[in-house]
């Protein structure tokens, strides 16, 4: 019998990407192996964002090409999942006739089920909606393999901030009990991970549902102890509970990378209260102090919405004199998109695209100067540097990035291979990267 392929292709976040894995662990475990072409498969995945109207646009546009596949090859069933399958299920089944299931968020450990019950050639109609019967989350967990892998600790958000559709696509919070992250960290370690990422909404309400005072400092501290990872990392972080005990645990922690990203939206008081963020540039800018203090060298990114409803050009000059003053290592930057939905879609004074673009520019402009300078502070520095493997437009190059998340590039040597720490020396420092040559060959 011939091997049945999967092909799944995933939009968005990093909480995205950790349930196409769930996803694909569950096809793997039906005998379904992964290919990477969407013309030879016979599942098509689909895992959709809504967080931007742009990334929306572009997935309809996806889903469309779909439909020549289906015209050619009938018996494929196409899947689609995540935000957007949360959000639109009813009109992808009106305006995509050719999809076969629409799987809501919290319905993706079911899909197995799903799969399973089917008739074949029946169209299949998943109800998408949060069932939340708790069991879901752990099922269907695809093995982590490689160097570096997304562990998510909890689901949804209970924040809503006033732009943004994630807690009404991602439900409400919900956090994994400790043992489970615990277990699925130590087993990488075993099969050879170096690097982890604790994922959620905002991490740093983990716990708020379990018994035994649980919180964010208690299970990285833990992580750190007993899991046996070199590196850890945690995204994503809310400011309005961010606070010492984390940074005293990120401080004295032996494998908890020096760095942190903290979105903090907009350097304008005013716009963060209309954004429902509960926390003002004063609170932001003594997280930062009380970091670098604690922390030398920690590297600190950021997310920025402009055009947010009724920022008006001086609101918009505090952002970009806020971003001048903390001197982000980074920032995504993006213009505000309407959600419908979301309280700021209806809010009075949407700002015009243009100038949201031309806000956008300066912003980006005025980053990358600071993203610069912040990166030639590293050159002459030795770093550890965990490879990630050649680089994908220059073979004779390696890349990994330093425990600060930065990209390094140096010529690659026989030493070389991906999962391997090396001490670099930095050379010279780009906008986006850095250049390092080998100084020291590790023992261990
Ligand atoms: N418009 C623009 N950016 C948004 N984000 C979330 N919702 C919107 C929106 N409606 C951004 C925020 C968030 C990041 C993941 O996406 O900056 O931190
Ligand atoms: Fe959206 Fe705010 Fe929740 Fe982040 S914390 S997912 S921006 S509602």
């Amino acid at each position: 019998m011939k091997t049945q392929t999967y092909f799944i292709e995933s939009f968005g976040c990093q909480m995205n990407q950790s349930d196409s894995e769930r996803i694909a662990g569950q096809l793997e475990s039906l005998g379904y192996v992964h290919c990477d072409q969407h013309g030879n498969a016979d599942i098509i995945v689909i895992n959709t964002c809504c967080v931007r109207e742009s990334a929306e646009s572009r997935i309809w546009g996806h889903i469309g090409a779909l439909k020549h596949i289906k015209e050619q090859n009938p018996a494929t069933i196409i899947i689609i999942a995540g935000c957007m399958a949360q959000k639109d299920q009813q009109s992808i089944f009106r305006r995509a006739p050719h999809v076969n299931i629409v799987l809501g968020t919290q319905n993706i450990d079911r899909l197995a089920d799903i799969l399973q019950d089917a008739q074949p050639k029946k169209k299949l109609l998943e109800s998408g909606m949060f069932d939340d019967d708790g069991l879901g989350q752990e099922a269907g967990q695809k093995k982590h393999q490689g160097i570096s892998a997304w562990i998510p600790i909890m689901y949804g958000c209970d924040n809503y901030c006033s732009y943004c559709i994630v807690p009404y696509v991602r439900g409400s919070e919900r956090s994994r009990p400790f043992d489970m992250v615990l277990a699925e960290a130590q087993a990488f370690a075993r099969a050879g991970g170096q690097e982890i990422t604790l994922l959620g909404q905002n991490v740093n309400s983990y716990g708020k549902n379990l018994p035994d005072n649980w919180n964010f400092p208690r299970l990285l501290q833990k992580i750190d102890r007993e899991a046996g990872i070199p590196r850890i990392r945690f995204m994503t972080s809310h400011p309005k509970d961010f606070g010492a005990e984390l940074i005293e645990v990120m401080a004295s922690g032996k494998n908890i990378c020096e760095h942190l990203h903290l979105p903090v939206q907009s350097g304008c008081d005013e716009i963060l209260q209309r954004m429902n963020r509960h926390y003002s540039t004063e609170t932001y800018r003594r997280h930062i102090g009380q970091l670098r203090s604690a922390i030398p060298d920690i590297s600190i990114t950021t997310d920025i919405i402009v055009g947010f409803p009724g920022e008006t050009d001086e609101m918009f000059e505090q952002t970009l004199a806020f971003m001048a003053e903390i001197k982000f290592d980074a920032a995504f930057t993006f213009l505000y998109s309407k959600r419908s939905g979301t309280p700021a879609a209806t809010m009075e004074e949407q700002i015009p695209l243009a100038i949201k673009k031309s806000r956008l520019k300066r912003l980006m402009d005025l980053q990358n100067s600071i993203s610069l300078a912040a990166n030639q502070y590293w050159v002459g520095k030795s770093v550890e540097v965990l490879a990630d493997g050649p680089s994908k437009t220059d073979p004779s190059v390696f890349s990994g990035r330093t425990r600060q998340n930065k990209i390094v590039l140096w010529p690659a040597t026989p030493a070389d291979f991906p999962g391997n720490t090396r001490l670099l020396q930095i050379m010279s420092a780009q906008t986006f990267l850095l250049r390092g040559e080998a100084v020291v060959e590790r023992k261990d």
